[in-house]
């Protein structure tokens, strides 16, 4: 039954941001969103800015709420009148708190596209237990960090327990992209290097339940050395998102109850030969100097100089001309492989992350009954575990590819 103040089942907050208005036309073309009689609102800080949205994408339909991020009486009011917030308003550590306080308190559903592991192991110590308690589902990291990776981990595991009766006690995917950087994606970043969170985003179980620290943590560190694959028949280097991603899906292994044994990493794939053993030294050297830099504080104030600012990403044909795909295997103890892929065509960090988002949240508006654990289940969650199967058949429906063979 819908709470008796719902006016709206999807609340967009953050709609006039760069990928909030990707996120409006995908949810305006959505033939549940039209069909279903879904009511649904905008929402952010700038009224002008929001009604003009509305009607430059002929949205007479959609309701306009005014929140700035840091007004707590203006967020009750949108959380209390909806069944689900999803956000892209970010950095969220700068305006994603009290929203989420919101949502807590008043049992409203709850997806973003963060990447900000600091501010998301904060959500779990202080919103975990209240969310469990008003069985409202909290789910940062559903966008491109970190849905593939976490989806893919899941399924991976289920193939395992489904066809070989055994678990996974490794699981490792490799991604290529194709895609560009948002503005606010790398202000993000920035924002959490400059509020000292380097070191807590070292921790490879930052996410985890505090019993579900493995004593072996040193076996699980972001790799660094380039390494050629067998498996997936590659060279490998590290994959910058992967410090993000990984932390994910060990949560949801703790949450989900895989393997205690259980191991997860992902890289980036540059293929077979000689010129890709070059390419994975390179990316390896490459990726140690930028840490190294990116600590330096006049090297960021010149990376954030040279960056796009807040509210610019990638041209409309750079993002429909992105893509990208993650190969997985995973691994029981006697040797038994699974192998599966994802992928999807778009910009990873705006059609694909746009896709992703949405979905989710229309998996919470209108599959809630379908959800892991049922109605009654909440917290701070992963897709995996706040979402799982129900999230697999939409993305598949929405014409992402996710095999397992
Ligand atoms: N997971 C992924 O793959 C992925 C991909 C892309 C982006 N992201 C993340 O998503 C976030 C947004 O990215 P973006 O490129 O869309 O950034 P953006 O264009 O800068 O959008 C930021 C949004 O935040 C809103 N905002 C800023 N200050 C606010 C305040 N005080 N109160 C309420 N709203 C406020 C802005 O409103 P105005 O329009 O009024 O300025 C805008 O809607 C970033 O954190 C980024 O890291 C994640």
């Amino acid at each position: 039954m819908p709470r008796a103040t719902e006016r709206y089942d999807l609340v967009l907050y953050g709609a006039t941001g760069f990928v909030g208005r990707q996120a409006v036309a995908y949810l305006a073309a959505h033939p549940q969103v039209r069909s279903a009689g879904l009511r649904w609102a905008i929402a952010g800080r700038n009224r002008a800015k929001l009604e003009a949205l509305q009607r430059e994408l002929q949205l007479p339909q959609a309701g306009v709420l005014v929140a700035d991020a840091a007004d707590t009486s203006a967020l009750d009011t949108l959380a209390r009148g909806a069944r689900v917030v999803l956000s892209t308003a970010g950095p969220f550590a700068l305006y994603g708190t009290p929203l989420v306080e919101a949502c807590v308190r008043h049992g409203c559903h709850y997806v973003d596209i963060t990447g900000e592991t600091p501010w998301v192991k904060g959500l779990i110590d202080r919103l975990h237990d209240e969310a469990l308690r008003r069985h409202a589902r909290i789910i940062p990291c559903c966008g491109f960090d970190s849905i593939p990776s976490d989806i893919g981990a899941f399924l991976a595991q289920q193939t395992m327990r489904a066809v070989h009766g055994r678990d996974c006690v490794g699981v490792k995917a490799a991604f290529s992209i194709r895609g560009g950087f948002n503005g606010g994606t790398l202000a993000s970043f920035f924002h959490m290097l400059d509020a000292g969170q380097a070191e807590a985003m070292r921790d490879p179980f930052l996410l985890n339940p505090a019993q579900h620290r493995p004593a072996d943590a040193q076996t699980h560190a972001d790799p660094v050395a380039p390494r050629f694959d067998a498996d997936l028949d590659s060279w490998l280097g590290p994959f910058f998102m992967a410090p993000v991603n990984t932390r994910v899906v060990r949560r949801s292994a703790a949450l989900l109850g895989y393997s205690p044994d259980f191991h997860y990493q992902e890289y980036l794939r540059l293929g077979r030969g000689g010129s890709r053993a070059v390419a994975a030294t390179a990316l390896s050297a490459g990726s140690v100097a930028t840490q190294w830099a990116m600590a330096l504080k006049p090297v960021r104030a010149l990376a954030r100089r040279l960056a796009p600012a807040p509210g610019e990403g990638p041209s409309q044909a750079s993002m429909d001309g992105g893509s990208f795909q993650s190969r997985i295997v995973g691994r029981a103890a006697d040797g038994t492989l699974v192998h599966g892929r994802i992928a999807d065509r778009g910009d990873p960090g705006n059609r694909a992350t746009t896709k992703m988002l949405c979905e989710s949240a229309l998996a919470l508006a209108l599959q809630a009954d379908e959800l892991p654990q049922g109605r009654r289940h909440g917290g701070v969650l992963t897709p995996a575990s706040g979402l799982g199967d129900v999230l697999v058949a939409r993305l598949r429906a929405a014409g992402m590819t996710l095999q397992m063979g």
